[in-house]
């Protein structure tokens, strides 16, 4: 029998974070009797000594709150962690050997790892190593194959939405092309469920590539059915046809500031105003919403019940309306996206919602 175990949270935050750590803490204490132990910062926390107990005092009100009670960070990967070596200069180290012997110092029989592809990996990682792991997706992407959805993405095509929404008053007040920046990284899934429930005119998304000159004859043939204005989402990661995405920073492959390269495409051809927002970690920030509440806590239950049943390897996914355990293997191997033949897409084409590609 399991005794005490730890849970963590690795790379970007997520709404929802907080509502899996809750109904994991509560199952494992309450359904099997364990002890729980909170890593803060991702694996960081195990090199670094910051352990806390999850006690009901400590997550007591969390389940609304965004962020994570339990910090997390981007770098911090046991297997290449950055330091500065005798010469000063920045180099990587393999301190996973160490992670092992405090997980085993510590008395912990199996950990909950809550986080997106990099973190997933670095579970898998330590799971070959003989380290009992489970593992829980998020991401506001929804970019995973293994799971239908993950928590945190219907919260940001919330915020997504209002924005539409907020932008679309403003459009039509002053005749404007209002351009909105939506996050996703290589996936258009936040832009495109955004983009319709917001009633978005034009939607651009990575999957498919856009030509200026179709945004452009979009714009014109709504102005000839006395539509002055218009709204364009478009997902961080599109890009033009034969083009590439636009980064903030290439080096750490940050996408960012592709509306602004939109509106410098079609500006000289159109005779409306135009305007950039850029929505960024406004959608990631923030209370959940319902359903990614219970997603969350779905999730958190499921991750404890694998651990005290010893399905140690293993991650927690929606498939329809049942909660299943997939290899974490299989779920950081394959990515989703928008299918640019499927029925979300097509739904949208038969209400009028262009794509940038002509059609
Ligand atoms: O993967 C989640 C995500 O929010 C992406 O949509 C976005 O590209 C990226 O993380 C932003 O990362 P950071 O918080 O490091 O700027």
């Amino acid at each position: 029998m399991v005794k005490r175990i730890g849970i963590l949270t690795g790379g970007g935050d997520c709404p929802g974070l907080n509502a899996v750590i809750r109904a994991a803490v509560r199952t494992a204490s309450r359904d099997y009797d364990m002890e729980v132990l909170g890593i803060q910062l991702g694996f960081e926390g195990l090199l670094s000594g910051q352990i806390v107990p999850m006690t009901t005092e400590v997550i007591r009100g969390i389940l609304p709150k965004g962020g994570t009670l339990l910090h997390t960070t981007n770098r911090g990967n046991p297997f290449e962690y950055p330091t500065i070596d005798e010469h000063g200069a920045a180099v990587c180290v393999d301190r996973s050997a160490e992670v092992v012997e405090r997980i085993r110092e510590l008395g912990i029989e199996g950990i909950i790892a809550i986080g997106g592809d990099g973190t997933l990996r670095i579970a898998q990682r330590l799971c070959d190593m003989g380290i009992p792991m489970v593992a829980v997706p998020k991401t506001i992407d929804n970019d995973l194959a293994a799971t239908d959805y993950t928590f945190g993405f219907h919260t940001a095509v919330a915020v997504a939405t209002d924005a539409v929404d907020r932008l679309h008053t403003t459009a039509e007040s002053h005749g404007r092309v209002m351009i909105l920046e939506v996050m996703g990284r290589n996936a258009g899934w936040i832009a495109l469920y955004s983009g319709i429930a917001g009633g978005a005119d034009i939607i651009l998304i990575p999957e498919i590539p856009y030509r200026p000159e179709a945004i452009i004859e979009s714009i014109r043939s709504r102005q000839k059915e006395h539509s002055n204005f218009d709204i364009i989402v478009v997902a961080e990661g599109a890009k033009r046809q034969g083009g590439e995405e636009s980064y903030l920073d290439k080096a750490s492959r940050r996408l960012g500031g592709i509306a602004y390269q939109v509106a410098g495409d079609i500006a000289s051809a159109i005779d409306l105003e135009i305007r950039v927002t850029v929505l960024g970690h406004i959608q990631r920030g923030g209370s959940p919403i319902p359903f990614d509440r219970i997603l969350a806590t779905r999730f958190g239950k499921a991750a404890a019940d694998l651990i005290a049943r010893g399905q140690f390897g293993t991650m927690v996914a929606l498939r329809g309306d049942v909660i299943v355990a997939v290899p974490i293997e299989d779920a950081v191997s394959r990515m989703k996206y928008v299918d640019p033949e499927g029925d979300v897409v097509s739904t949208a084409r038969s209400i009028g919602i262009a794509f940038g590609d002509g059609r």
